[in-house]
Order: structure tokens, then sequence, then C-alpha cells
């Protein structure tokens, strides 16, 4: 279990004051020009050494994403740092108590991310429902700038940088980090093909790095503790401290700083009081977030949380936002949830997802009630595969995997389902 010594996010519950004051009682903005001085490369390098792993749910490596931005960017054509805190897939929470809680550690994060990818100024994109948080934002950035730790010679390092907070307005996709590039110029925001990659023409067609909130919020940490340290923590290849939250049947939903890898039932145990109802009550976990698909409870127990050891059991880390369901759920009703979630936000311009999502939702309505008839499950499974890497984004695999999970995994309950309503309608007719 993670030592208090060794949590970066000190005031995750807001048991403190956000403001820089308290933040730098925490350590936050201490010395900062001095972690700048060891130059631009030298960050990128250490940051590469930690083994840090994107948080916003693919992990991929922060510092070699870092290392794709151009080296000699022109006044014409300067490099962006584009911050996505549009945190809208269903079970993650993170992001928000970082930025209600803990803002400087993420307005700190994007000057020293900023400046090692040469980046003029850095973009934070927040969903518009966070309110609240948005203002706690727009006040820590306020705050940073009056103290000279942003705008002209920052935090007196000698580079110039500055932060623009900006509203979404509550789409989905615009976490989709050319969806959000897009939406930041004000146009619709709809993803657009890769390549090109933002690195290569990103916001205003230029080079553009599109990090998580807490990929960025734990980059001065690192710093100041040393690549060594938090690489110290987790499993080869999946490095580092991780926020978890767990949502659900569990005694304590929570959200909590921990050591990436710790295996599953610990980690219930430890911080969430248990399953509610006891072990034996569990019946399926989703791991990281709605997008990845369900886990069985007996596969799930010892797994370690991390990227390998959710995909190991055929899901996902994701954004490690533990979805625990236990055995009052109507499984098939959850994931048919999800559908419509999906259908709901596909912004339309693939056929394959914008038609299949809705295809999809309709037919696991039909298999929640049993009104479907058995030979469709094959068939929801095939559509599924035909969603499934033919989009332009991930939202139509996000999609495809919930429903090709509880198919792998509940087979006998949708069958079930459909025989029990057909044998009730034969019952009805013979009434
Ligand atoms: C439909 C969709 C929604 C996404 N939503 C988010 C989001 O809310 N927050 C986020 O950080 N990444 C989200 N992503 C992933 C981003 O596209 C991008 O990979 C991420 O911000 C990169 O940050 P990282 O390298 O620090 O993980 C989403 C991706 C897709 C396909
Ligand atoms: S996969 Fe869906 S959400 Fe993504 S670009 Fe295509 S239609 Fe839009």
């Amino acid at each position: 279990m993670l030592h208090d010594k060794d949590r970066i996010f000190t005031n995750l519950y807001g048991y403190q004051d956000f403001g820089l004051k308290a933040a730098q009682k925490r350590g936050d903005w201490d010395k900062t020009a001095a972690l700048m001085k060891v130059g631009q490369d030298a960050i990128i390098e250490e940051v590469k050494a930690s083994g840090l792993r994107g948080r916003g749910g693919a992990g991929f490596p922060t510092g070699m994403k870092w290392s794709f931005m151009p080296k000699a960017p022109t006044p014409e054509r300067p490099n962006f740092l584009v911050i996505n805190a549009d945190e809208s897939e269903p079970g993650s929470c993170k992001d928000r108590e970082i930025i209600r809680h803990d803002p400087h550690k993420l307005v700190e994060g994007a000057l020293i991310a900023g400046f090692a990818m040469r980046a003029r100024a850095a973009y934070i994109y927040i969903r518009g429902e966070y309110i609240f948080e948005a203002k706690v934002l727009e006040k820590a950035v306020a705050e940073a700038y009056a103290a000279g730790l942003l705008g002209k010679n920052a935090a007196k390092s000698g580079y110039d940088f500055d932060v623009f907070v900006h509203r979404g307005a509550g789409a989905y996709i615009c976490g989709e980090e050319t969806a959000m590039i897009e939406s930041l110029e004000g146009k619709k925001g709809q993803p657009r093909l890769k390549p090109p990659f933002p690195a290569g023409a990103g916001l205003y067609g230029c080079p553009t790095t599109v990090n998580n909130v807490e990929s960025i919020a734990v980059v001065p940490t690192i710093l100041r503790r040393g690549a060594a340290w938090f690489k110290s923590f987790g499993r080869e290849n999946n490095h580092g401290t991780k926020l978890f939250q767990i949502s659900g049947h569990v005694e304590k939903p929570c959200v909590v700083e921990e050591s990436m890898s710790i295996p599953f039932r610990e980690l219930i145990e430890k911080h969430c009081g248990g399953v509610r109802g006891g072990w034996d009550n569990l019946l399926a976990v989703i791991p990281g977030g709605s997008s990845v698909p369900l886990v069985p409870a007996a596969m799930m127990m010892d797994v370690p949380m991390d990227f390998d050891g959710c995909k190991e059991v055929g899901s996902g880390l994701g954004t490690a936002a533990v979805i625990v369901m236990d055995k009052s759920t109507d499984i098939v009703r959850a994931i048919s949830r999800l559908s419509y979630f999906y259908k709901h936000e596909s912004c339309g311009q693939c056929t394959p997802c914008r038609e299949g999502t809705g295809w999809m939702w309709r037919v696991m309505e039909r298999m929640r009630t049993g009104d479907a008839a058995a030979s469709e499950i094959d068939m929801l499974y095939e559509v599924t595969k035909q969603v499934e890497g033919h989009t332009i984004c991930a939202l139509g695999d996000a999609a495809a995997w919930p429903i090709q999970g509880l198919i792998k995994h509940f087979r006998p309950e949708m069958e079930r389902r459909i025989a029990e309503k057909h044998g009730d309608n034969m019952l009805e007719a013979a009434e």
C-alpha cells in the first residue's frame, strides 16, 4: 500500500485550501525555475526515465510523446500544449479532484511540461459541467499570473508562458484529442483522421501535444523527487502512482492515489471497505471506465491494476475508473445503458458508428427485455466487429467493446432471458 509520504496529491480530499499560499506550503511552485534550469531535453529524458504513461486512457508513454514536438518552433508556427480536462468517460472522476482541490499541481505542471516541449502556451479544455472546477482553476491561474509564476519570465525562469482555461459545452466526443483541437478553434468538435498527428499539425495547424490532467499534474513531483522514485512503484512497463476511482457496489466508493499494479482485491479491501455483501456477492467489474470490456468476478480478484494486468484479462486500465457490480445488477441492462450513452455521444461522421451505435442499442434493449431472438446474439456480436476498427476515432471501439464483453462472459444470461420471455409469451398465448 502506498505510504502517505509518497502521495503526490496531498490535498486530494480538499482538507486544505486550494489557493496558492496553501499549495506552496504543500511544496508546489518550490524553486520551479531551478527544475527548468536543467533544460528542455533533460526534462523530457527524466519523464521518459520515470516510466510515466498517459493517464487519459490509452497509456502512451508521456516523455516519448513530448519528444515528437519540433525542437525549433518559430513565432509564426509555435508549439502548443493542450490539457485534456474533459473527463466525460462514465466512471471517471479523478481530474475533477485534482482541479478543485489541488489545481496548482496542474498549473505548475503546465508550465514545466510546456517549457519542455517548447510550447508558447497551454490551453486547458475543461468539460462544461465542471462549473465550480472551472472557477477554481481560473482562480489558480489568476493567482499564478499575479505572483509572476505565469506570463513573461514565468517563475523567473526566463521563459514566457501563458495558460488559458477553455470551457467545453458538454460533448463527450470533445475529449478525443483531435475533436478537442477543433472545438478549441471554435469549430464543431468532431474528430479528424490521423495522420497528421497533432505533433505535426494540431491547434491552428501548429505542433500540439494533448495530455490528460493527471499526466501533467504529476510532472513537477517527478522532477522534484526523481524519475527513479516514480519508477519504483508498479511493475515493469506500468510505473508510478495512480489515481483510482472506485464506484458502484462497494461499501465506500472513493478516489484514491495508490501504487500502480496494486491487486484488485487489495484496492477494494483497503480503500473501499470491500464489496457490498461480501466477495461472494461480486458479479463483475469494469476496471477502466465504461469503454472497456467487463471482467467477471472470478477472473478479476488477483488482477494487478495496471495497463498490462487489465489487458491480460481481456479488458483495459483506461482511466482506472473501476466500476464494481454486485449480484443485484441487471448486467444486460447496465451494458444496454452504456450503449445508449455511446449512441447519444456519437458525432455522426462515420456510418458504422452513427448507424451502428443506434442499432446496437436497440438490439441491446430487446436483449434486456428478452424480446430478441437467440440467433441475434451472434448477429449483435458480428455488428460490433463491423464497428470496431472501422471508424475515424475510438468511440466506435468504445461502443463495441462493452457489448463484446457481455456476450463473451454473460451469454447464458442473455439466452436465459430470451428463453424465459418466449416461455412467458407461450403462457400468455395459452391463457
Ligand atoms: C471518445 C473519446 C473520448 C476521450 N475522452 C478523454 C477525456 O475525457 N480525457 C482524456 O484525458 N482523454 C480522453 N480521450 C483520450 C484523448 O484522445 C488522448 O488520448 C489523451 O488526452 C492523451 O493524454 P495522455 O497521453 O496524457 O493520456 C478520449 C478519447 C476518445 C476516443
Ligand atoms: S467513430 Fe463515431 S464519434 Fe468517432 S468520428 Fe466516427 S462518428 Fe464521430
